[in-house]
């Protein structure tokens, strides 16, 4: 099966735009790109035209998953292994290609009811990305945007259609109890890479959670620029759902910050990556080796 490079982009549906693209740029530190004739918002990380992508519409939730391929060829021949799998895979059209900023795309929806697309070609911007706010910038590239979990409505379905439909590699599994405001819930998550080697682009999780994903990961190459976004959210009276902490899977350190969708982004430095010839895959059963407690804020928002 030809690999998927990266998570390229990423595409959210909601109701609250200028928030969004408050949050975006004022907390997190992207910076707003182009608005379509639709009023969607393209958001920069990067020399990308767009790395995520806020359209209007009711779900306040993930929308749509943009995997990247590096050549036509391997896009062509990825979407072929697809269907001989069984996977109903659709090209993308005119206006839907257009909407993502590359050059083409074809589509399958998964069993929680985010579409996934795949594509080749993604526009550059003209203009040098900066960012208001941070003073490095974020790790993409080859890495792609960062990852996504989502709170899977039916896990072993769930699992089987990302390793044995779209054929991402898994990285490991944390097995856990996870302390939320309402107490300890049991927790399994199972985490998985692409061939760029990010530790993880997507990953999912057995979680009642009432969207279709739990968080957005983005990383930032400087340190400090975690504990000034999370500075930032402080003062802006952003809800933080974890604070600081560190993952022993990924090695991030991070705090979950809560979006204006009502999910999460995870803010994070120093993500490890995997190298297949020597990765092991292993069992976790912590989720954090330290941090990323509620704080009692979080817990007076919910
Ligand atoms: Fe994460």
């Amino acid at each position: 099966m030809a690999d998927i490079s990266s998570l390229g982009y990423l595409c959210v549906a909601s109701r609250h735009l200028a928030q969004w693209e408050r949050f975006a740029v004022d907390i997190l530190g992207m910076s707003a790109g182009q608005r379509d004739g639709g009023g969607a918002l393209a958001l920069r990380m990067d020399e990308w035209e767009l790395r995520l992508r806020i359209e209007p519409g009711p779900d306040d939730d993930l929308v749509a998953a943009g995997w990247q391929f590096e050549t036509a060829e391997a896009l062509r021949a990825y979407i072929l292994d697809l269907a001989m799998r069984g996977v109903h895979v659709t090209s993308g059209g005119d206006a839907l290609t257009a909407s993502r900023c590359v050059e083409q795309l074809f589509f399958c929806s998964d069993p929680d009811g985010i579409r996934h697309e795949f594509f080749y070609g993604p526009a550059h911007a003209p203009q040098v990305f900066r960012s208001n706010v941070l003073r490095g910038g974020f790790v993409t590239g080859a890495l792609g945007i960062g990852h996504y979990v989502s709170a899977a409505k039916d896990y072993d379905k769930t699992l089987a259609f990302h390793r044995d439909g779209l054929g991402l590699k898994v990285s490991d599994r944390i097995q856990a109890p996870l302390t939320t405001p309402h107490g300890e819930i049991p927790f399994d998550a199972t985490f998985f890479h692409t061939v760029t080697g990010r530790h993880h682009s997507f990953a999912t999780a057995a979680l009642p959670f009432p969207k279709r994903i739990h968080h957005i990961m983005v990383e930032v190459s400087d340190f400090n620029d975690v504990g000034l976004a999370y500075d930032r959210c402080l003062a802006a009276g952003v809800p933080i759902m974890m604070g600081l902490g560190h993952h022993p899977n990924d090695g991030m350190f991070s705090f979950y910050a809560i979006t204006p969708s009502g999910f999460a982004i995870e803010f994070g430095h120093g993500g490890c990556l995997v190298d297949d010839q020597t990765w092991r895959v292993r069992t976790y059963s912590q989720l954090s080796d330290w941090g990323h407690a509620p704080p009692a804020a979080a817990i007076a928002h919910r």
